[in-house]
Order: C-alpha cells, then structure tokens, then sequence
C-alpha cells in the first residue's frame, strides 16, 4: 500500500518534471512567500522567451483562504487594467510579475497567474501557462516576555509551577522553552498549552530547578529569547553520606587509632543546605553531640564500637535524613594511614586475598616437589588460635581484622628430621618476588607487636 503510493508519487514527480521542462516558457524562483506585515512582495515569474516578438495577455487572481476569489490584474502586452479597488495597492511589474506594495492580512492565500502566449510564428497557437504562488503574511514577533506563577520558590511535590511566555507583537507565534539551554521535550509532569506558550510543571521536582527561558518565532522572525527566569525548588536531603579522610573505612565501619583525632563529614543533596545534628547512640540513650555538618571524635577506648548516627534535616521540605555508623577504636600503624591517603588503601580483604594466593602458590608448589623429593610443608600461622584455622574464610569487610597476622611456610624434608627450609628458599625457585613484596606491604600493617619482630 505504502509501496504504491511512493510509486504514484514518483510517477506524479515525474510526469510533473516533464510537463515543467516541456513548458519551461515561464519560471516562478519562489512559489511561497511569507510577507511581512506592511512591506512590499514581489510574486516574480521569469519570462523564458524575448518579449518583444510575442503576443501576451494574462491574468493574476487571488483566492482567500476564506474562499472568495478576485481577479486583480489583467493585461495585454503592454497594457494593464488593474482591479479598481486594489490600483493603489498593486502594480504590474515589468512583463508578468505582480508586485503588492504593502501586504496585510487580507492579503494572504494564492494567487494564480494565467498566461497565455502566441509566439507569432505563424501555427497561431497559443501556448497557456499557469502558476500558482502562496502568501502568508505575518508580523514580526517581538521580544518574548517570560513569567512564573507562583513567583516564589516552591517545595518538591507540594506545588506546581506554572511559566507564561508572551509576545507584544508576532501572528501565529511558536513558543518553545528551554531549561538550562535545553530543549524541555515532552514529560508526564509538564502540561503544553496549545500553542506551547504557557507551560504547567505539576508537579514541580528537583530537577526542575534551573534557568528557564522562551522562545518565539514565526514565519518571518528568527527565534527570539526571553529573558531568563529562575525556578527554584526546595528539595531532599537525598543522598546522605558521611565522609572521613582518616580511619579505614569498611562498609559503615570507620576504623580509626586510638587518639587520633579524626573528623567526619555529612553530606547531603538539599535545597535549603540542611542542618547537621550528629547524635551518639554509644551508651544506651541516644545523645545529640555537635551540629554542623562537621564530627570532631577523638577516642581512646579501644576494641568498643560506637554507634554514631548524622541526622540532615530541611527545614523547608520538614524532611530529614538519617545516616548511621559504627566507630571501632584500633591500632592501624603508621602505614595505615599512609595508605588511605595514597587512596589505595590495602584492606584487610586485600590481605587476605594475598595471603591466600600465596598459600596456594605455595601448596601447588609443595606438591610439585612432593612428586620428586618427598617432603612436608607445615603451615603455622600466628597470632591465630588454632581453632580458627578450621573455620573457612568468610568474605564480609568486618572478619577482616580478625584474620590479622603473619602466614609463613615452612617446608620441612623428609619426616621432620632436618631443619626447617623456609618457604622463601622455594619461592625463589619459581620467582615469585612480587607476591613477596606485596606480603610484606599487607604484614606492615598487622595491628600488633609480635608481627613487626618477626619480619625484623
Ligand atoms: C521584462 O522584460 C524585459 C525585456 O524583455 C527584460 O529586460 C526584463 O529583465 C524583464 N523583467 C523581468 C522581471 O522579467
Ligand atoms: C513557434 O515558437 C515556439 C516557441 O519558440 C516553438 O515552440 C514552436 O515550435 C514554434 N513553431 C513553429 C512552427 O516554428
Ligand atoms: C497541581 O495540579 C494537579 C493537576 O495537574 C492538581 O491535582 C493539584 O491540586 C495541583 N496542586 C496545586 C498545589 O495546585
Ligand atoms: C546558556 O547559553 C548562554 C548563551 O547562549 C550562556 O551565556 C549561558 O551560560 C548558558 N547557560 C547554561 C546553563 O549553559
Ligand atoms: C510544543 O512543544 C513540544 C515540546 O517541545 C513539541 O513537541 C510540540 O511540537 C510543540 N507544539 C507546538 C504547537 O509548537
Ligand atoms: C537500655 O535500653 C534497654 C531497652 O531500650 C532497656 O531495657 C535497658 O534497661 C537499658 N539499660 C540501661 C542501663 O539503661
Ligand atoms: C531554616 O534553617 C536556616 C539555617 O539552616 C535558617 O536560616 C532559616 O531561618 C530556617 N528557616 C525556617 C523557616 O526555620
């Protein structure tokens, strides 16, 4: 169906082009004009042939979009007998263009030009010509005026928000709005007038926050921008998280030393900026601390959790925002801190993960050497109870501090009878140099003291 109509409308092309080339005796450049209000059009048709030798008379004729038609100009070569009413309004350009001196509304609609043309050569044919050219005619839009209602900031959810755009002067205007310098396309939540020229938000969100602006154009203006109006809405808080530069953070575990003191930063996304209250939930009865947006703790308790909770609260939107975290007081080291300002901290999963590759590295080799030279690899692991080693490895941030220690390999030949053979000695045959380096990094920061003397 589709098909046959492209077909049918190449043929048409077609069919039109050859009736266009096999009649090219006179040419319309522009066959619509958009007029301005009060200027002059000029509906110019080219002459194909020398005027001189040829016998012409024709006819221009306008038809309202209303319907009514009137014939305004008729001529005969050099003579032009022009419709009485219109003889200040129109003239005859030279040879058979039709000038409208100063266009208004009523002149708008086509107009058709008749030719009729008898080449003198002698057939006495007449050869005919007819071309239809459109006017519209529009005045010139003037600077758009943008207003909001209400005009004050509005609170998410709670309002909608209604932008007017308007024009002083301009026929048949486009309004179009831009936020931010962004095209608003369709949405559920705004509501176009017909003509887009009032603009309903309901209701009105955060992301509706911004600068605003219209535009207005028509046929014979270029765009023209408004001034730009500002809609401001009151939000949240959303997103609310607190932040510490110090301590080691594991999920909403801030490790941090003892006495160390370390401040924590809330945070959080609010129109107004919310007020902070940071509240200690450390003893059994809640406690407010400090407000602001900033915690100050320094804490020497050591192996005691600490609930702490921010709490943001906008007292426009009366939303508010809660964000909780424990507190661990733990000797980290040095390097720890070091490390969390590099901001490639090695966590204690790090080292665990480490650990273990090296443990299996170390097995794969053990057996690798088994096949040929039996031996027995013991693996002592300090600072360990032995009953911890049966307990397979839990993955979660918060066993980490608890699988702290120092893994070694001792191989020992045959049935235990020589002397212990570092795991080192074996590595090296494989080169395994990284994983050394990298066991030594994650030992630095083994919480206590029998750790450090070993790898002395
Ligand atoms: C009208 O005809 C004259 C003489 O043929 C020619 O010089 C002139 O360019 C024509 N004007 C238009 C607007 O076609
Ligand atoms: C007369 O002139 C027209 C236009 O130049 C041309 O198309 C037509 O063939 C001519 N007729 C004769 C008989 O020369
Ligand atoms: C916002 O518009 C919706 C309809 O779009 C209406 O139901 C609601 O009452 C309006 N809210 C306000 C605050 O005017
Ligand atoms: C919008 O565009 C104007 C200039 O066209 C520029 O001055 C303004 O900074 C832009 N605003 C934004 C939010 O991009
Ligand atoms: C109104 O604006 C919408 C969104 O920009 C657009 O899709 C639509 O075509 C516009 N309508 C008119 C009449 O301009
Ligand atoms: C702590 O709180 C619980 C319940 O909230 C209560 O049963 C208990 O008595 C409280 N303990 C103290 C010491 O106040
Ligand atoms: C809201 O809090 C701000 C400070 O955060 C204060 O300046 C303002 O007066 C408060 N407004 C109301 C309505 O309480």
């Amino acid at each position: 169906m589709e098909a046959r109509g492209r077909t049918a409308l190449y043929v048409c092309c077609v069919l039109f082009t050859l009736t266009d080339v096999s009649s090219e005796f006179i040419h319309v450049p522009s066959s619509i004009h958009h007029g301005i209000e009060g200027e002059q059009v000029l509906l110019s048709v080219e002459t194909r042939f020398p005027l001189d030798d040829v016998e012409i008379q024709g006819t221009w004729s306008h038809t309202r979009p209303s319907g009514i038609r009137t014939t305004l100009v008729t001529f005969r070569n050099e003579i032009t007998i022009t419709e009485m009413t219109y003889r200040d309004h129109l003239a005859r350009k030279p040879n058979v263009s039709l000038l409208i001196c100063k266009v208004n509304q009523d002149d708008e609609g086509e107009y058709h030009l008749n030719l009729n043309i008898d080449f003198l050569n002698g057939t006495g044919l007449v050869i005919k010509e007819e071309r239809t050219v459109y006017v519209t005619v529009d005045v010139p839009v003037s600077t758009p005026v943008i207003e909001k209602s209400p005009s004050y900031a509005v609170v998410e959810d709670k309002a909608n928000v209604t932008w007017t755009c308007s024009v002083e002067r301009g026929t048949r205007v486009v309004f179009q709005w831009l936020r931010d310098n962004v095209t608003l396309g369709l949405s559920d939540r705004y509501l176009f007038s017909q003509d887009n020229s009032t603009l309903l938000i309901s209701p009105v969100r955060k992301e509706d926050k911004g600068t605003y602006h219209c535009l207005a154009s028509n046929a014979v203006s270029q765009e023209r921008h408004s001034r730009a109006g500002e809609l401001n809405v009151y939000y949240g808080p959303y997103n609310l998280e607190v932040n510490s530069d110090q301590g080691l953070r594991t999920g909403e575990v801030f490790t941090i030393n003892p006495g160390e003191l370390v401040f924590f930063d809330c945070l959080a996304d609010s129109n107004p900026p919310n007020s902070y209250v940071w509240i200690s939930k450390s003893r059994n009865a809640t406690q407010v601390i400090t407000e602001g947006p900033r915690l100050e703790v320094r804490s020497y308790r050591l192996a005691q959790a600490e609930e702490y909770l921010c709490r943001a609260f906008n007292n426009v939107t009366q939303k508010q925002n809660e964000a909780q975290f424990t507190l661990v007081v733990a000797s980290l080291g040095t390097g720890k801190e070091k490390h969390s300002q590099d901001g490639s901290p090695v966590t204690p999963l790090a080292a665990i993960t480490v650990c273990s590759l090296f443990v299996i590295g170390c097995m794969l080799l053990f057996f690798l050497r088994r096949t040929c030279h039996p031996k027995r690899v013991l693996m002592s692991i300090y600072n360990r109870p032995l009953s911890e080693q049966k307990r397979p490895h839990r993955s979660g941030h918060e066993d980490a501090t608890e699988d702290f220690g120092i893994y070694e390999f001792v191989s020992i030949p045959g049935k235990m009878e020589s002397a212990q053979a570092s795991c080192r000695s074996l590595a090296r045959l494989e080169s395994v140099q990284d994983m050394h380096t990298t066991i030594y990094d994650v030992i630095r920061h083994v919480p206590e003291t029998p750790s450090h003397s070993l790898l002395e």
